[in-house]
């Protein structure tokens, strides 16, 4: 028997899943696991500095703006400069693109890949000690290893991503990623400071009783589909649950069945959530739970950027529920 084809059992440690794995990618096995392990281990040391954030002084606000305009905390911050440096140390990165940063940063090494990062998604909820988390995409660059690093690199359709996934936060800490086989869960065991496989296989179910949107934005919402769905949601014995940390809210309806709704508003005529740095990542992950995410007309992982911090409408969750959703939109 193939060792990638062994049964995975729980409890396996992300070291070993890794390698176990490796088979599966002759054409780039060193370099991406380098590439997970980078992201194991950055997301290791932001966990701690999460942990700590009632101790000491990291709360608050460090008084700048980032590019879209929000508050940025110095988690936010910390979170940025731990994932650049682990994926610049690593070497299989050649650079990075960030929600912190206005532009891309080139390492000016030969790595092969690139990576889209939100380092602190949820920031809002540090404060109040709510679960938040850390959203990844990692594409093969387009322009020769060792070249600079131009925007082409970077403006790549959700759909030519090689692995996304995200890190959560939470009652307990979990990576969660994709390589386009599946998707993987593992639990963070602090004891042993090691990731292990808690959820093989994660599926999202077809059908849910879950919808997730910031409802008081709904009296700006142009399209009256998104209320005709919400009470229809109402009538069909639904229950609302909406966190404000995008990762937290979908790890949830990924488990359990349900929608994500981030409509356009008048406030955010594009929607509010970032293409580059959070949807695409997400859409990836449900997708390939058997899940589904579109922006309306178009599916998100199809959607060609044309900025690197565009953002986008987003529905995404259970099939049926967001085919119910998009046919509601299209109703005039
Ligand atoms: P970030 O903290 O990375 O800026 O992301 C915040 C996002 C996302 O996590 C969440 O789903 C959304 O903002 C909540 O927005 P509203 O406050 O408008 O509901
Ligand atoms: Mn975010
Ligand atoms: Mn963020």
């Amino acid at each position: 028997m193939e060792r990638s084809r062994i049964a995975l059992p729980i409890g396996i440690t992300l070291d070993r899943f890794i390698k176990s794995k490796q088979d599966e990618y002759p054409q780039a096995a060193g370099e991406f696991s380098q590439l997970l392990r980078d992201i194991a281990l950055a997301s290791k040391v932001v966990n701690r500095e999460i942990n700590k954030a009632g101790l000491v002084d990291i709360m608050g606000y460090i008084g700048q703006q980032n590019k879209a305009g929000d508050e940025q905390q110095k988690l936010d911050v910390l979170a940025h400069i731990r994932f650049s440096r682990a994926f610049s140390k690593g070497g299989e990165a050649a650079g990075i693109i960030s929600e912190e940063t206005k532009s891309f940063t080139d390492f000016k090494n030969k790595g092969k890949y690139v990576v889209a990062i939100d380092p602190l998604d949820g920031s809002s909820n540090i404060d109040v000690n709510v679960s938040i988390g850390t959203i990844f995409s990692i594409y093969k660059r387009k322009t020769r290893p060792g070249t600079k690093l131009t925007q082409k690199d970077f403006l790549q359709k959700g759909s030519e991503q090689v692995a996304a996934g995200y890190i959560l936060y939470g009652s307990s800490t979990m990576l969660v990623f994709t390589t386009g086989k599946g998707v993987f869960g593992f639990t963070y065991e602090t004891t042993l400071g090691e990731y292990v496989l808690s959820h093989p296989q994660m599926r999202c179910p077809a059908n849910g009783k879950i919808y997730s949107i910031n409802e008081a934005g709904l009296p700006q919402c142009p399209n009256p589909g998104i209320g005709r769905y919400l009470d229809k949601c109402k009538k069909d014995g639904f229950t609302a649950r909406y966190i404000g940390s995008l990762v937290a809210d979908i790890h949830r309806n990924l488990i359990k069945g349900g929608i994500f709704i981030y409509p356009a508003t008048d406030r955010y005529r594009d929607g509010k959530l970032r293409l580059l740095f959070e949807c695409n990542a997400l859409a990836m992950i449900v997708e390939q739970a058997g899940g589904m995410a579109r922006n309306g007309s178009k599916r998100i992982l199809d959607i060609a950027p044309k900025d690197l911090h565009q953002t986008t409408p987003f529905f995404v969750g259970s099939k049926r529920l967001v085919k119910e959703l998009l046919s509601e939109l299209q109703r005039k």
